[in-house]
């Protein structure tokens, strides 16, 4: 039987490939695709995520319109602005994003759901037959929300899992990972809400990165997906160079793909441990995820991937995109 998802999205370049990943790939049953305010703001986010199903067919899949900004803190206030300043390099005069406000895709011709994000997760999870996954690849405010409304709709969910955060590597703050900064108070409450959590941190989607060989090969497959992919990789290589090189200097990590890769093929994320990760909440560490390794712990909360492995993930997307 195919897994059963709900996506959770701040389209967003990398958002657009988990996009494309989790509608196309045959394992994989894409019941929703749920917008929040993140890398761009709400409306944006939104509007994307409608353009990517569009550019490959898939109007099908609805899509609910989610929250326009974090449970409590102020976005006009210190980085958390919707368009976060690390996302943004200037080039002989020239503004380079990593995400751009529109993703370079027709408008959309279809619309999202009347129904708010959160209450379509209380109305699902509280209705559902089939227990399902939730993917969550931008600020982890909907699910949050719809935990506060009903608490119990944990008991309908398979697994959460979360690209965000960091141990050893961070990119919002120097401590901070842009999806849990930009939401802590949210981010914090689902990491406690019970389910089962499985977190794709900074550390491994680092590893698993992708560079210029792995976006020819998506490319000569020649499909709107694989294409589409291609692009977003190249123009994620550029900043990456300029803003947070990796350890292949042509490359870049592609993040939110990698979430949901997982659910597909589970090797695909390595050394993975089950630690107690919290977040903090204010002061310099404001939204670390705060990894205990102790060996002597309790309350272990959260499957945490230090590791990935980038041939599966790379692989994974040619699977599905050809
Ligand atoms: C995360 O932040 C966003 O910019 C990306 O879409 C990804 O979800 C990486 O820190
Ligand atoms: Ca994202």
């Amino acid at each position: 039987m195919k897994r059963k998802l709900i996506l959770d999205v701040d389209t967003g370049s990398d958002d657009a490939c988990a996009i494309m990943l989790a509608a196309l790939h045959n394992d994989l049953d894409l019941v929703a695709v749920c917008s929040v305010s993140g890398n761009v703001p709400l409306e944006n986010t939104t509007e994307n995520t409608l353009r990517v199903l569009q550019h490959i067919g898939k109007t099908n899949i609805p899509v609910y319109k989610g929250c326009s900004g974090p449970m409590i803190r102020d976005v006009s206030s210190s980085y958390r602005v919707a368009a976060d300043t690390r996302a943004k390099v200037v080039v002989d005069g020239k503004e380079i994003g990593i995400h751009q406000d529109y993703l370079p895709l027709e408008e959309s011709k279809f619309s999202y759901q009347a129904t708010p994000a959160s209450v379509f997760y209380v109305d699902y999870l509280t209705k559902c037959q089939q227990k399902v996954d939730i993917v969550a690849v931008g600020p982890l405010t909907n699910l949050a929300v719809a935990l506060l409304i009903e608490p119990r709709i944990v008991d309908n969910i398979n697994e959460i899992v979360i690209m965000g955060g960091g141990h050893g590597i961070s990119n919002e703050t120097r401590c901070a990972e842009f999806n849990i900064f930009y939401d802590p108070e949210a981010a914090q409450r689902v990491l406690k809400c019970g389910a089962k959590i499985t977190m794709v941190p900074l550390d491994a989607t680092h590893k698993a990165y992708v560079n210029y060989e792995d976006a020819r090969r998506l490319r000569e497959l020649n499909t709107n997906a694989a294409k589409f992919a291609a692009d977003m990789i190249e123009h994620r290589i550029e900043f990456h160079k300029l803003r947070q090189p990796l350890e292949d200097v042509n490359s870049c990590a592609l993040h939110d793909p990698l979430a949901v890769a997982y659910l597909i093929d589970p090797t695909v994320l390595k050394d993975v441990q089950l630690l107690n990760v919290e977040v903090s909440l204010g002061g310099l560490t404001d939204g670390q995820t705060v990894v205990d390794r102790r060996y002597f712990q309790d309350n272990r909360n959260v499957h945490f991937a230090f590791d990935g492995d980038r041939k599966k993930f790379v692989d994974i997307m040619c699977d599905a995109f050809k």
